[in-house]
Parts: C-alpha cells; structure tokens; sequence
C-alpha cells in the first residue's frame, strides 16, 4: 500500500477554511469540490492510458486517451457525495458507483447501507472518495469490497486522516494494491472517534444534520 500527503500551500489553505467552524455550507461544499479537484491530479497519476492518434490541422500528433474498461469514482455516502464533482470534473469519462455507509455513534463499527457498484469489478480501477479517514474501519470495508468483486487496484481520497486510521488501513491493506491520497494527516483520534483537530463531522457540515 502506498501514501501520499499532498504538502501544497494551495491544498493547506483551503483545508485551513474548511476546518474553521464558522464556514459555512456553501462555502464548504465549494471546498470539498475544489480540494478534491486538487487531490484529483495525485489520484490519477497511475490511471491506465494507451496511445492514440490525432490529426492536428497542420500533422499527425500522438497522445493519450484514457484506456477502457473506464475507470469507476465511488463516493461514500453521504460525505463522499461533496467530492464527487470535483473529481468527475476532472474525468469526465469516469463511471460512478454508490456506497452507502454509516458509523455506529457508539461502537464506531461501519454499516453499509446501500450499493450501486458493478457486480463485476474485474480490470477496473478505483477511486474511492470520503473527506474523513477516522478508525479506518469505513474505508477498509470499502476496499475490501471493491478488491473482492475484482477490481485491479484501488486509490482512495480523503481529506483528513488521524494517524491511528491510517495505520489501521495500512494494516489491513499490506501488500495490496492500494494508494491513499491525503490533504492532511491530523494529530489524534479523540475518545468519540472525531479527528483532532479534523473538522467535526464532515457530512453535517455539508449537508445539515439529520
Ligand atoms: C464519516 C466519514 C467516513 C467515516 C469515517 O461518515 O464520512 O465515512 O465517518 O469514520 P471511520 O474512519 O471511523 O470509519 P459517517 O459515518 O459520519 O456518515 P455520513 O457521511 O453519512 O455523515
Ligand atoms: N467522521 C467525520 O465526519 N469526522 C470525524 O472527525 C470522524 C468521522
């Protein structure tokens, strides 16, 4: 498994507005898209290409096009919902599947509550998409059910992670292949399971409470 830490001046100053408690909303959706658009070109440095051919109008130049099968976006809901755009903006030519989970206030334990993937995942390159990396255990559950209907390999995006879910997901992800792309790793878990300093609850900050 492979991380990377985005250290851009550009990422940290967003993340730094996002983290404030007084933003609001809006500005915060607006954000989460931009960041991801950012994180996106990290994401993508290894999505498989082939060469091809184009006429300019003066000769023959040869380029890239990304190859099929196209590589598919996973947001997690709800939070991973407000990355979606961003990355999509970026690859328009990705296909988008749904996972639907949730964490237990309590035992922090994840549950899946919907899926709209393919059944099969065999040859396709994934982009998981979900601001906050906490235990670990809701990003884990996503890979491995990605990896267990056959997809190739696995590249996840999160905006913040505590170091704690970090090593729990390099843990479980050893010798596989999966790359996770960060804007931040934070300092601490807390006893709640809230990152620290983190940003509180990233879907409540997007979407309202519920
Ligand atoms: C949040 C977040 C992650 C998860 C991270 O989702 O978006 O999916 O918690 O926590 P973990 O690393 O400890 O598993 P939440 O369960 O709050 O659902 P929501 O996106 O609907 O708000
Ligand atoms: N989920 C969030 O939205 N925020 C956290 O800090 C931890 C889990």
């Amino acid at each position: 498994m492979r991380v990377h830490v985005a250290d851009h001046p550009l990422i940290t100053h967003k993340l730094t507005v996002l983290r404030d408690k007084n933003t609001p909303s809006p500005t915060f959706r607006a954000l989460a898209e931009e960041l991801m658009t950012l994180l996106a070109y990290e994401a993508t440095r290894n999505v498989r290409v082939e060469t091809v051919q184009v006429e300019t109008p003066v000769a023959t130049a040869t380029g890239l096009a990304i190859s099929s099968p196209r590589p598919l976006v996973v947001p997690i809901l709800r939070a991973g919902l407000g990355m979606l755009e961003g990355m999509v903006n970026l690859v328009p030519t990705a296909e988008v599947g749904f996972l639907g989970m949730v964490r237990d206030e309590e035992t922090l334990q994840p549950t899946t509550y919907a899926e709209r993937l393919p059944d099969d995942l065999s040859n396709r390159q994934c982009f998981v998409l979900d601001p906050m990396l906490a235990t670990g255990g809701s990003l884990i559950a996503a890979i491995d059910f990605l990896l267990a209907r056959g997809a190739v390999d696995v590249t996840a995006v999160c905006l913040i992670a505590a170091p704690e879910g970090l090593a729990a997901v390099e843990k479980a992800m050893a010798g596989r292949d999966v790359t996770i792309v960060l804007g931040a790793v934070d300092e601490k878990l807390n006893e709640l399971g809230y990152i620290v300093p983190g940003l509180g609850d990233a879907g409540d900050r997007l979407y309202g409470l519920v």
